[in-house]
């Protein structure tokens, strides 16, 4: 089924999420449904009071408090969204997109999956004509993207496949080789996904990393070098400072989000050549024994595991919020045919 990856724009209608912003700042996400209600201790607020405003609106409830109305942004989503991995934040998101060079009509590959917040991006940003396929070892995390996804599109998109398995193992059967244009790996270990990646990777494709650590990212940036068939890496970092703009008080957020991770990007090069550059240098072994592969594991790169009981509590309320979504969306298209 071809998803309608535009956002709603004009009133609001039933089936739409909406963003509240309450007293005191609070947010609440609803989906609009005939007879829905949002109850909180201020009170009670119908759903049907919003179908029909335009976007921005303000409403009041039942205990008199008001309520700013948006629909979220797609930046608001997922960082409200259940997760059971960690996500791509959308500073990063956006850096990933634009060095990634990800197009419309592009066959992207993406491992791991996570929360499936950048799935979302790269969904956008392929449009209808291209195509995803998220690789997530993890069945439970691959659920709560699946839930995610569902939840913001209304339904899961014909051009978006959801491999359950290592990279490794499944990409070769999952695309032919030569044939895919943008690869992103969001993962602890991306260098064991290299050899794989390159085989599948068209002349010209981009590969894109993202590591939260400096020995990650050193390591697989000596990786892709030693391989020989890559382009030289380049590595940055994003840093966003928000800045507090209020009459004569013009200066940056006390606080911010200092570091989230290294993007990593390298090119694949035709088969057999060799950049001018790179011969005149020999290529360096990576200088890892086996012992430092051990190094590398989630807690020793300060990588919060989930618990299982709190990963199956997040699978739940992903499911339950793209059940809600379902049902709303399905109340809408009654309404619509009434
Ligand atoms: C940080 S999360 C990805 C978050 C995701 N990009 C997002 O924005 O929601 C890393 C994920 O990679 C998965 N993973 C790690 N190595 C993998 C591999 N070789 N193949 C497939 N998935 C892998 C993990 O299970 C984990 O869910």
């Amino acid at each position: 089924m071809t998803v309608d990856l535009t956002r709603p724009t004009g009133p609001f209608r039933y089936g739409d999420r909406v963003q509240l912003t309450g007293p005191k700042g609070r947010l609440h996400t609803i989906t609009l449904r005939e007879k829905g209600e949002l109850h909180t201790h201020h009170g009670v607020l119908r759903h049907a009071q919003l179908v029909g405003l335009p976007d921005g609106s303000v409403v009041t409830g039942s205990g008199g408090h008001e309520y700013l109305a948006l629909r979220p942004l797609l930046r608001d989503f997922v960082m409200s969204m259940p997760r059971g991995a960690a996500i791509v934040y959308p500073k990063d998101a956006a850096q990933i997109l634009a060095s990634a060079d990800i197009f419309p009509g592009a066959t992207v590959v993406e491992a791991g999956v996570g929360s499936g917040a950048l799935s979302l991006w790269l969904l956008r940003a392929i449009g209808a004509t291209g195509r995803l396929v998220s690789f997530e070892r993890r069945e439970e995390f691959a659920e709560v993207a699946r839930a995610n996804v569902e939840t913001y599109l209304g339904t899961p998109p014909a051009n978006w496949e959801v491999v359950v398995g290592d990279l490794v193992e499944s990409l070769p059967g999952a695309v032919a080789p030569a044939s895919v244009d943008r690869v992103v790996l969001d993962m602890l270990a991306p260098w064991e996904c290299i050899d794989a990646v390159a085989d599948a990777l068209t002349p010209g494709g981009v590969v894109l990393c993202y590591v939260a650590t400096a020995t990650q990212l050193s390591r697989v940036a000596e990786f892709i070098r030693g391989t020989g068939l890559f382009t030289d890496p380049e590595a940055n970092e994003t840093m966003v400072r928000g800045w507090h703009v209020e009459g004569l008080a013009v200066r940056p957020d006390h606080r911010m989000v200092a570091h989230t991770g290294f993007l990593l990007t390298a090119r694949r090069l035709a088969p057999g050549a060799v950049p001018p550059d790179v011969r005149k240098r020999a290529l360096k072994k990576p200088s890892y024994a086996d012992e430092d592969v051990e190094i590398w594991t989630p807690g020793a790169v300060g990588d919060r595991e989930i618990t299982d009981k709190n990963l199956r509590k997040r699978v739940r309320e992903a499911q339950r919020i793209a059940d809600g979504a379902r049902i709303a969306a399905a109340t809408e298209t009654d309404a619509a045919t009434d």
